[in-house]
């Protein structure tokens, strides 16, 4: 078999070869020429033979069009790759071949002619400028010139791979993502970009989970030593090894000076390093972003422990009480051995045991501060599916911090970690668990990736009829022509099952990506509802790692999968004690989920017309959510207006503490574009929208500030603004008037304070309630129902009032 697919080859290599000669000088291709996989002298090399070009094996029958460093000349699968087309979808061993077309564009086809990449260029050029050739220089720029050789138009360092090389920049459109693995070179997990506060980091982008991991993420920018001022977003390594980046991050290689072979690569093991090499020497280390290499997430799956010794490595072990769900795959994490803590006949004694210099980060519940260590215990064992707490000191303040943990994740040990972590388990147990603490059943990791092999069979799988008839042919060149013939055809025929080039989504921080399946289950099939919203229904449910959450199936779906993903990141991103939080989404098909945090109380509808809230926590929300809406308007890189601010969406928590929700879901569904004066572009609710909505003026913050002195109002007097209004068609905006001048009207008659008071104030709160307070409220709610929006406050102007009054409490 081996033996007759090899002579196949041989033959049709010859006849390949005396019927399509070479069609590459050295540098450069023509247009209207190809370079052939079938040619193992079909390449590119640049002028002084520091780069060549052309196609690499990277699997058995397969290939990819790259670029490597090729002086010294490296050999067979040894070769330095810097850049590839088509890292992700490679080619088969025969007829392949990539074309500068006539009209321009440089495309690369796969046996069946099928273009599995392309530059486009024709059709972006459509210019006098016509494509002449491409070139591979000698800084390993692929490029694609005009006539006279001057004007790049189209260059391979603009679509970067996982490699940087001296003066290529880096740039906002060109993030660099690792590969697989040594010899894997399809995209990887590992990505390093410029975020959108223009700071340059890393990501870990896995199937399930992502987070960004450099700079610390437990630092302010400044703290890092970047900055976020500057939105040129671009950075470089120039030819003598020094970096720099326009966020601030500075930094010469170990070589510094030295003109030599250099790149800066994102490592499949989620470093980025610098590597330079001597004439004819090997690759050395000369600067690498991260010294500790168990801070890069992604590394051992859940409830699992990195942990790195000189000697041997990298090592994933299991947390103690836990055991691998998988013993041949450490990504898969590990499993409890204990029975769940959220169970209702669960009656097992909570014990916690000690892990000095261990971190997991991030999946806080929330943190507080100056805590003890047994209330901090006390907290995570109240809490069900508290997984355990990180403690740590808190140089600042003098006190001891809490973080109570929903999931194990990114764990690792350090001795330079600070922390403790308290792993919460079954008290009985305790003893057990602490004994082996450190050597507990280590997987070696990442395990040894075996090569798999590309299902590519067209030749395999005819080889033995094809070479049957081959042999009876084989004297006439005509006959070998029928061969050629009949093995494209079969070709058509069997390769038609081609890989799916699978997309590379960015998703967000922290966030988890669930299957359509997942959520249909923690729903039991979307059975609960509670509650409806702008842009879908919201139910109830049960993840095993989360515990309760709240899910929200879209119903509109406008737009596609990336832009999705785009704009739930940067909802996902936002952090707020008063915002609700994101912990995932799913996208499957049409399928548009979000799933968030569940709250105990509901919304603060629920609670106004259940007659729950006394006075004081009606102050705290009221406070609590101008500062979750301050935060969206103000304080986030981007702007996010909410334009549905009501009381159904004001969510209250165990501790009636208020969390906006729904904010940033007319950017996910991606209603037409505020500026447009349609009737479509009304949003919002009746009898809390701004009149902005209906004389079609100019949509600012300024509208959540209307809706949200409507909310303030309503709280104080108990009264719907929609209340016997319901038939009032057309009225929108007179719905939400006639509650602000009725309380103007009652205020202005100049009775004394305590007396028009009386009047409006919930009769519900029975006369309990700070008067002083109450006009407080009334006074910021009539500002921010101004007609004109110009004389609304913004939302920090009004936490700012609402707190100075609350702080002159005696
Ligand atoms: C290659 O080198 C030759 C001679 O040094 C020079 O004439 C030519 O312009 C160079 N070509 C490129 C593409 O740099
Ligand atoms: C490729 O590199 C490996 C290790 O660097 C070496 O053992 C092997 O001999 C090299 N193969 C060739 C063909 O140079
Ligand atoms: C890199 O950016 C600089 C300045 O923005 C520009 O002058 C230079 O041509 C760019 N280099 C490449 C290779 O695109
Ligand atoms: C490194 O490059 C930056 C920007 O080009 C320059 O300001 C700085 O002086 C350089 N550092 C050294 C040591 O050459
Ligand atoms: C922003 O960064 C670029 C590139 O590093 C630099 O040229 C520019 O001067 C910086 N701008 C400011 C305002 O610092
Ligand atoms: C463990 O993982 C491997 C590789 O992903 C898989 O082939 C195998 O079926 C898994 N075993 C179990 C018991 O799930
Ligand atoms: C709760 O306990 C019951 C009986 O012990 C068991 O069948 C069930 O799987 C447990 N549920 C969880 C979530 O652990
Ligand atoms: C921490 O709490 C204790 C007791 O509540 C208090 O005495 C102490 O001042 C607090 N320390 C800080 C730094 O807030
Ligand atoms: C945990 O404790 C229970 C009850 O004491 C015991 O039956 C079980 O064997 C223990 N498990 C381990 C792993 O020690
Ligand atoms: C590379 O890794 C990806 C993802 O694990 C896998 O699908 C692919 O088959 C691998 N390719 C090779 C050539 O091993």
């Amino acid at each position: 078999m081996r033996n007759s697919s090899f002579l196949l080859m041989l033959v049709l290599s010859i006849i390949h070869l005396s019927s399509q000669p070479s069609s590459a000088t050295r540098a450069t291709l023509r247009i209207g020429n190809s370079l052939s996989v079938d040619n193992p002298d079909d390449v590119l090399i640049s002028n002084s033979s520091v780069f060549s070009a052309g196609f690499y094996p990277v699997g058995r029958n397969a290939y990819c069009f790259a670029i490597w460093y090729s002086n010294p000349p490296c050999v067979g699968q040894n070769c330095t790759i810097v850049w590839m087309a088509n890292r992700n979808e490679p080619v088969n061993g025969r007829f392949s071949k990539l074309s500068l077309k006539k009209n321009g564009d440089l495309i690369l086809t796969d046996a069946r002619d099928a273009i599995v990449w392309a530059t486009y260029t024709a059709s972006l050029l459509r210019s006098k400028t016509p494509v002449h050739q491409l070139q591979l220089e000698d800084s390993g720029n692929l490029v694609l010139l005009d006539r006279e050789g001057n004007v790049p138009l189209w260059q391979s360092f603009d679509y970067p791979t996982n490699v940087l090389l001296p003066e290529q920049n880096l740039t906002r459109n060109t993030p660099l993502v690792s590969s697989q693995g040594n010899r894997n070179f399809s995209s990887g997990y590992y990505k390093l970009y410029f975020d959108n506060d223009n700071v340059l980091r890393l990501l870990f982008n896995g199937p399930f989970i992502s987070s960004v991991y450099w700079p610390d993420p437990g630092q302010v920018s400044w703290e890092a030593r970047r900055t976020t001022y500057n939105d040129s977003r671009v950075a470089v390594l120039d030819s003598l090894g020094n970096f720099t980046s326009s966020d601030d991050l500075k930094f010469l290689t170990s070589d510094f000076g030295k003109k030599t072979q250099r790149m800066l690569k994102v490592d499949h093991d989620g470093n980025v390093r610098v590597y330079s090499r001597k004439k004819k020497g090997k690759w050395f280390v000369t600067w690498q972003a991260i010294s500790e290499s168990c801070t890069i997430h992604g590394i051992c799956g859940p409830n699992s422990i990195c942990s790195y010794s000189p000697n041997k490595g990298r090592r994933c072990s299991c947390a103690p009480g836990y055991v691998w769900n998988n013993d041949t795959d450490w990504t898969q994490g590990c499993v409890p051995k204990f029975k769940s803590f959220c169970n209702e006949s669960s009656d097992t004694k909570v014990g916690f045991l000690h892990l000095p210099h261990h971190d997991f980060y991030g999946y806080d519940k929330d943190y507080s501060e100056n805590t003890t260590l047994v209330a901090c215990k006390k907290k995570c064992a109240d809490l069900c599916n508290c997984k355990g707490f990180a403690y740590r000191f808190n140089q600042d303040k003098g006190s001891f911090d809490c973080f109570p943990k929903m999931r194990l994740l990114n764990g690792y040990s350090s001795v330079s970690s600070s922390g403790s972590i308290y792993l919460k388990l079954p008290q009985a147990n305790l003893s057990h668990y602490q004994i082996r603490t450190k050597e507990f059943n280590p997987l070696p990791c990442p395990p040894k990736v075996q090569e798999v092999v590309l299902q590519r069979t067209y030749l395999k799988s005819h080889a033995n009829s094809t070479l049957r008839i081959l042999l009876i042919f084989a004297s006439g060149l005509a006959g070998a022509e029928i061969v050629v013939v009949f093995l494209t055809w079969s070709l058509i025929r069997t390769d038609s099952n081609r890989r799916h080039a699978k997309g590379y989504h960015l998703a967000a921080n922290r966030f988890t990506r669930f299957t359509y399946a997942e959520l249909k289950k923690a729903t039991r099939n979307f059975s609960k509802e509670i509650g409806r919203g702008s842009g879908g229904i919201v139910y109830k449910g049960v993840l095993p790692d989360h515990g309760e959450v709240a899910v929200k199936r879209l119903n509109e779906v406008n737009q596609g999968e990336e832009e999705f993903l785009t704009e739930v990141r940067t909802i996902g991103n936002l952090n707020h004690m008063n915002l609700i939080v994101m912990w995932g989404y799913c996208v499957e098909g049409k399928h548009r989920l979000l799933v968030y945090e569940f709250m105990d109380h509901g919304s603060l509808a629920e609670n106004l017309s259940s007659d729950q809230l006394d006075w004081t926590k009606r102050y705290e929300i009221a406070v609590g959510s101008a500062k979750g809406l301050a935060y969206l308007h103000e304080e986030c890189l981007e702007w996010v207006l909410h334009c549905d601010v009501k009381p159904h969406n004001i969510l209250l928590d165990s501790n009636y503490q208020p969390k906006v929700a729904d904010f940033g879901l007319s950017k996910i569904l991606k209603r037409e574009g505020l500026k447009n004066s349609s009737f479509s572009r009304i949003r919002g609710t009746r009898g809390y929208m701004a009149p902005e909505w209906v004389y079609n003026m100019p949509i600012t913050s300024k509208v959540d500030v209307y809706s949200y002195g409507i909310v303030l109002l309503e709280m104080v007097t108990g009264r719907s603004p929609t209340e016997g209004l319901a038939n009032t068609e057309g009225g929108d905006e007179n719905e939400s008037k006639l509650l602000a001048s009725w309380v103007r009207e009652k205020k202005r008659t100049g009775v004394p304070m305590e007396t028009w008071i009386k009047e409006i104030v919930d009769p519900r709160l029975t006369g309990e309630f700070d008067v002083r307070k109450i006009e407080v409220l009334v006074t910021v709610a009539l500002q921010c129902v101004e007609g004109d929006r110009n004389a609304r406050p913004t939302m920090s102007q009004v936490v700012e009032m609402l707190l100075r009054h609350e702080s002159e409490d005696p």
